[in-house]
């Protein structure tokens, strides 16, 4: 086993660390920026029921949901496609409306998800089209689907997963990309800027994993905190979901994700000085409404740990601690935005003396209800 972990101490470390490698492995082949290409078999050879599509539905559970929820912005950005994205344990249950001109996606690490499974089967009964993101080959639901794209992040041992979903992000914005180049839904030149974008995240990953050292430090500060708020807003809602369920997974505090404006509603009544607070501000996207929220908590004296682009002097005057991530276009920024908060739940839960890659009560893959 030690000789698996390849040096790190636990499996997620070791997954985090393989990041720019394994998003490199996601796209090589199929995206050629300099030759403005980007290509998956799986999609080339079903390319006329996408652009036919009248609906993409998503369907996953667990970290390929906020993969998903992702991936909704980005469609219906890029491809100007409505998205829906579901539970599959939801979806399954709920009768749901299911047209023939539906592209349904199913997104599973393991391709072995209960859930995720019966409502490909649901939807298949009732005419959809469905579309696997896969990681494992030759797995339940990428046999099950009737096409798909494999992620090739390679084997994920932690049962709190992290390069699945970043592949998950990289595989489906290539997606979004070759519809929108199909549809015409997208200007050449943002086409040809994202293409660039993509290929050098892995570089910028990178450098996003610089920032372990100041994750650690963060950690050693909040780590007995017993409630932690994420907060984020567009393309970065969903990280802030995935941001919390990586704490409470691992580490057993309690977290919650919701969307930075949304905090009104609700979350601000528990903010007080003992309320570690994650606030996701790329430069990009919304962000002097996120420096307003950051305001409100700073207000009611919550502790602000922010997530920035390089540079930034507005939030930094702000915010308790800052750390910073590379500058990118904005819907690919949860590509850098999630490893900091991935590093920060790691060294937390370390600290707490948690199982890191086997917390309690879960399980890497859930083939039962
Ligand atoms: C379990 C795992 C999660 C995973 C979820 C969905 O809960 O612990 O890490 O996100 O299942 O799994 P899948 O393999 O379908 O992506």
């Amino acid at each position: 086993e030690q000789i698996e972990k390849g040096g790190y101490e636990h499996f997620m470390l070791k997954e985090i660390y393989e990041q720019p490698n394994v998003i490199k492995d996601t796209y090589r082949g199929r995206l050629l920026a300099n030759k403005g290409i980007v290509q998956m078999a799986g999609i080339e050879d079903n390319i006329e029921k996408f652009l036919n599509a009248e609906r993409i539905i998503i369907v996953a559970c667990g970290t390929s949901w906020h993969a998903g929820l992702v991936a909704e912005y980005i469609f219906e950005e890029f491809a100007r496609i409505p998205v829906e994205v579901e539970y599959a344990s939801e979806f399954r249950y709920r009768n749901p409306i299911i047209n023939p001109k539906d592209v349904v996606i199913a997104i599973s690490q393991s391709g072995e998800t209960a859930d995720t499974l019966a409502a490909i089967k649901l939807a298949k009964e009732k005419g959809a089209f469905v579309f696997g993101v896969c990681n494992v080959v030759g797995s339940s639901i990428s046999r099950e689907t009737h096409a798909g794209a494999y992620t090739h992040a390679g084997p994920e041992i932690g049962v709190a997963s992290t390069k699945a979903f970043t592949t998950q992000i990289t595989i489906l914005t290539m997606i979004s990309l070759r519809l929108a180049k199909a549809k015409g839904t997208m200007s050449n030149s943002d086409f040809h800027r994202y293409l660039q974008e993509l290929e050098a995240i892995p570089e910028k990953v990178a450098e996003a994993l610089a920032t372990n050292d100041i994750a650690k430090t963060i950690a050693s500060i909040y780590k007995d905190a017993p409630n932690c708020l994420y907060l984020g807003r567009g393309y970065n809602f969903p990280v802030a979901l995935e941001g919390a369920l990586k704490l409470k997974e691992i580490s057993y505090i309690h977290a919650e994700g919701y969307p930075a404006a949304e905090m009104k509603h609700g979350p601000i009544a528990l903010i007080d000085e003992k309320m570690p607070v994650i606030v996701i501000a790329p430069k990009q996207g919304h962000y002097d409404k996120v420096v307003s929220n950051i305001q409100e908590i700073k207000s009611r004296s919550g502790k602000i740990i922010a997530v920035v682009t390089k540079g930034d002097t507005q939030v930094k005057k702000l915010a308790d601690h800052v750390i910073e991530i590379p500058d990118t276009a904005e819907a690919l920024t949860p590509l850098l935005t999630t490893i900091p908060l991935q590093l920060l739940s790691y060294h937390i839960a370390v600290m707490r003396g948690c199982n890191v890659d086997q917390p309690r009560n879960l399980a890497k893959s859930v083939t039962v209800e």
